[in-house]
């Protein structure tokens, strides 16, 4: 047989969530890696089993998946999850695949939001489909700082952002990965949970006010209108669908409307053994990129 029991398919193994996973997994003696990428000749280590898989391509997905026995299953920032995730679920069925853990987003079951929702109807399918599963639903990644949608945030000490006064939860990818790794290589002990991952709340002010205790150079927040959010994310190439929902997220906030955006949780050590990383933390290991 050309594969052991325990491959693992990491997707999106070049973004800001999987590119982390992987060195978890390789860490693990007890799992074999292989990463799923439309490109795989740009991943050059030649110690990395590298498979092609495009979602929009469903002849890809067979034979990405052949011997494979766990996901960690992601899908970017549009609307085209839903498609992606569905084909993807039905290949890995067909490939007798046993445990998925999917990277899904914020929000309790009831959310009315609706890129949230889109991710638990994808929860739903995973279940349905009858795999082991484990669901993770980070709030929002540290790493938005350093740029999302195409657009920067933090320009010489002012954060421009579109959520008003809000307070949001938030999460290093570091920790989502780290916790999609222990469900990844200890599937048995997470199979069935759905882990929310988001460990400080803080409003912008507040990062602002963090950056500048920590770097040591004036940050201040600017509350920007949502609407120019969506504007310069779809000028910058992002898909609109997805992004009219995040705008719409950043209307309510703007508007004062309790969103749960600022739930914290206490899940990460008995996951991974480590405590979160903070806002500090972060602002501390990426001090390069905000420092002016
Ligand atoms: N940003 C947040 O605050 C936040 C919060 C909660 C949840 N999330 C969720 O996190 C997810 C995004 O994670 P991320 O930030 O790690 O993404 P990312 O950095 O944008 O990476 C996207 C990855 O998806 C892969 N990809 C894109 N299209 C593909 C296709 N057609 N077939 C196969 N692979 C494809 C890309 O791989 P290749 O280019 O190598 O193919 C890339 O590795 C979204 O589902 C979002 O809802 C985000």
């Amino acid at each position: 047989m050309a594969y052991s029991k325990s491959l693992t398919l990491v997707l999106g193994a070049t973004g800001q969530v999987g590119k982390r996973v992987v060195p978890y997994l390789q860490a693990d003696d007890g799992v074999e890696v292989v990463l799923g990428t439309r490109f795989p000749e740009k991943l050059s280590d030649p110690g990395v089993r590298k498979v092609l898989l495009d979602l929009d391509r469903p002849e890809t997905l067979a034979p990405a998946l052949a011997g494979v026995e766990r996901v960690f299953m992601m899908t970017g920032y549009s609307v085209d999850m839903l498609r992606q995730s569905k084909d993807f679920l039905n290949a890995a069925r067909r490939a007798g695949v046993r445990h998925v853990v999917h990277l899904g987003a914020c929000g309790d079951d009831d959310t009315r939001i609706d890129h949230y929702a889109w991710h638990q109807f994808v929860e739903r399918y995973i279940e349905w489909c009858g795999f082991s599963f484990t669901h993770l639903r980070p709030e929002i990644f540290m790493q938005n700082l350093l740029g999302y949608g195409g657009e920067t945030f933090v320009n010489r000490g002012v954060i421009r952002h579109f959520v008003g006064d809000a307070r949001l939860s938030w999460v290093d990818c570091d920790d989502v990965a780290a916790a999609a790794a222990a469900c990844v290589a200890r599937s048995d002990e997470h199979a069935g949970r759905t882990y929310r991952l988001g460990y400080e709340a803080k409003s912008f002010r507040e990062v602002a006010d963090t950056f500048s205790e920590v770097l040591g150079q004036p940050f201040a927040y600017e509350a920007r209108p949502p609407a120019e959010f969506l504007e310069r994310v779809i000028a910058a190439g992002a898909e609109p669908a997805y992004m009219r929902c995040v705008y719409q997220s950043y209307a309510l906030l703007t508007a004062g409307a309790d969103i749960g955006a600022d739930a914290v949780f206490d899940n990460l050590p008995a996951i991974t053994g480590r405590r979160p990383r903070t806002i500090a933390d972060f602002a501390r290991a990426n001090a390069g990129s905000f420092r002016y």
